[in-house]
């Protein structure tokens, strides 16, 4: 059974412009999948959809049988808690600890008021010391985020999606802002995320050497197209030219 089923789902912002056509695709748990494509593409609007942070004009999206377009506030809050969600620039609140924003991955469980006092369970403190020692920051776990390098940052984005006890992870250009050595020792965290947890996780990436040393599967988007949807690889260079060329019509006349 697929974990998430995206059918034939379209988006546009305004009338003129398609951002997403008739895009279908599976994602089985556990998986891999790296979402490449030129900027513009429609990546991180499609990722968006999935968690509905934007909605969505046509289509379906199932997440664990359930019908994310059709879910009211409180159903879609629920939701989300199962799909943890990781940004280029971390969106971390960059005044409160390391362990503080952690915690803040619970948000989610929470009633409002616990919410707002910043109410947590030892078990909750005891899980996210665990996951800062797994990602290998324990020890900066009372110190501000804002004092921390770039790469571990996004260390403390992850032990906050993880937190939440998700079974998908969305990665919106997760090591877009790092240099090489920091962004492979990312992808190795999120490889390890699926493989080791069983947790799927879908990444948006600019990198297509990393796309295809990383992923089970790459989706190749072009213009708001699926164009590419396969095995690592599968993908040749023609099929690489056929994703980032900026104009279909060229590529089929040739
Ligand atoms: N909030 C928005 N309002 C209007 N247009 C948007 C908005 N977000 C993205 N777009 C447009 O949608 C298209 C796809 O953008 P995006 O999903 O960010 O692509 P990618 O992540 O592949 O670079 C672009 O043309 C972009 O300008
Ligand atoms: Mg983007």
């Amino acid at each position: 059974m697929p974990l998430l089923q995206v059918n034939k789902v379209e988006k546009f912002y305004n009338e003129e412009t398609k951002v997403l056509k008739d895009i279908s695709f599976e994602v089985y748990p556990g998986e891999f999948i790296s979402i490449i494509g030129p900027s513009g593409a429609g990546k991180s609007t499609l990722l968006r959809c999935i968690n509905r942070m934007v909605n969505f004009n046509q289509g379906t999206i199932l997440f664990d049988e359930q019908n994310i377009g059709q879910l009211n506030k409180k159903e879609l809050r629920k939701v989300r808690t199962k799909i943890g969600m990781i940004f280029q620039h971390y969106n971390l609140v960059p005044r409160l600890t390391v362990l503080e924003n952690v915690l803040h991955g619970r948000f989610g469980y929470k009633t409002t008021l616990q919410g707002i006092f910043n109410r947590y369970t030892q078990k909750e403190k005891e899980r996210a010391f665990f996951l800062l020692e797994k990602l290998g920051i324990e020890e900066h776990a009372y110190k501000r985020c804002d004092q921390l390098s770039g790469g571990q940052q996004q260390r403390v984005g992850i032990c906050r999606a993880l937190i939440q006890e998700p079974s998908l992870i969305l990665c919106d250009e997760p090591i877009a802002s790092l240099d090489p050595n920091s962004s492979k020792i990312i992808m190795d965290y999120l490889k390890m995320i699926s493989s080791e947890l069983g947790i799927a996780v879908v990444v948006n990436l600019h990198q297509v050497e990393v796309a295809q040393h990383y992923s089970d599967r790459i989706i190749g988007l072009n213009k708001g197209n699926i164009v590419f949807n396969n095995r690592s690889a599968a993908l040749t260079n023609l099929e690489i030219q056929n994703i980032y060329s900026s104009n279909m019509q060229d590529l089929i006349m040739i």
